[in-house]
């Protein structure tokens, strides 16, 4: 495995299993910076939203990173206010605009939003059948939501992108999502930060003379799911993608998923109000 190993969607499409994340990574200067250290460092995919309003900066940093549009996989979503037919082509053509772009490889519904979500697909369905998209799929979708979504869905969900890492390790789901050829990608992989001073994972970690977060991420990519940690440092940036010199033996992958606590950092997606 290396940083530029893919996966393979439903639709023959090859995602990158490590990406970068920018949510909260502030649009100007620090997107701008953070990006380009994560391209310059062999990074090749990107996640952004609409809601991370910094779109702009991303799309900057892409231009200027000298690598081609075509090697590089960008993500976005579309925003909750958003859903709905027309609104989800008007807002996916404001996203293209900012990113300075001419199509995205993934684009996903940031959150099921009820009474909604399946008027959106259709539009998602439209982009993609357009050829504006490479992939589409959703995030935060429950096991119930996906199968709502699927039930009169022309294209099913490419990718589910949910809140995932070792206190929260979504088995049920992501034996659904496997058994229905949709890849799962893990959003806060590191719990948002909160996970780097656990006292098991750091055993595992200085035992391979490697971090925390290396660990995790090394985690997520031995229980087959995408992973894209986030941060604005450089130093971090290029140690979250130093994760393929070692391997994690069965027992220790056992270790951190019994780790699972079903403990979000997050919103549960049956009960957020935004
Ligand atoms: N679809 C959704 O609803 C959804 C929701 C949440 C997140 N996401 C996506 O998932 C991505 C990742 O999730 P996340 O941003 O919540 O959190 P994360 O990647 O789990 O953790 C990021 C935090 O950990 C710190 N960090 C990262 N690498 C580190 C390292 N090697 N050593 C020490 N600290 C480190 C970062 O700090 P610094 O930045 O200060 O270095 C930041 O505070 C997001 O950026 C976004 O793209 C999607």
């Amino acid at each position: 495995m290396n940083l530029k190993d893919t996966v393979k969607l439903a639709n023959g499409v090859e995602m990158p299993r490590l990406g970068f994340g920018v949510w909260k990574v502030k649009d100007g200067d620090e997107a701008v910076n953070s990006v380009k250290w994560a391209i310059e460092a062999g990074y090749i995919s990107i996640d952004t939203a609409a809601a991370y309003k910094n779109e702009e900066g991303v799309g900057q940093a892409i231009k200027e990173s000298g690598v081609k549009r075509e090697d590089l996989f960008v993500t976005t979503k579309l925003w909750n206010a958003e859903q709905g037919y027309e609104s989800t082509l008007a807002a996916f053509d404001e996203s293209l605009r900012k990113l300075e772009l001419d199509y995205v490889d993934l684009y996903l519904i940031h959150w099921p939003v009820e009474g909604k979500f399946k008027d959106t697909w259709r539009a998602f369905e439209k982009l993609y059948k357009d050829k504006r998209v490479r992939a589409i799929g959703v995030c935060n979708f429950h096991e119930h939501h996906l199968k709502e979504l699927m039930e009169d869905a022309e294209i099913a969900p490419m990718v589910n992108q949910i809140e995932l890492h070792p206190q929260l390790t979504q088995e049920p789901l992501r034996k659904f999502c496997a058994e229905n050829n949709i890849v799962v990608e893990a959003w806060s992989p590191l719990g948002n930060g909160k996970l780097l001073a656990n006292p098991e994972i750091k055993a595992i970690a200085d035992a391979h003379g490697k971090s925390v977060a290396q660990v995790i991420l090394r985690w997520d990519l031995q229980i087959g799911v995408v992973t894209i940690p986030k941060s604005v440092h450089q130093e971090r940036i290029i140690q979250n993608a130093d994760i393929f010199d070692f391997e994690l033996t069965e027992e220790e992958v056992a270790k951190i998923s019994g780790l699972n606590k079903d403990e979000r950092t997050g919103p549960d997606p049956d009960n957020f109000n935004f």
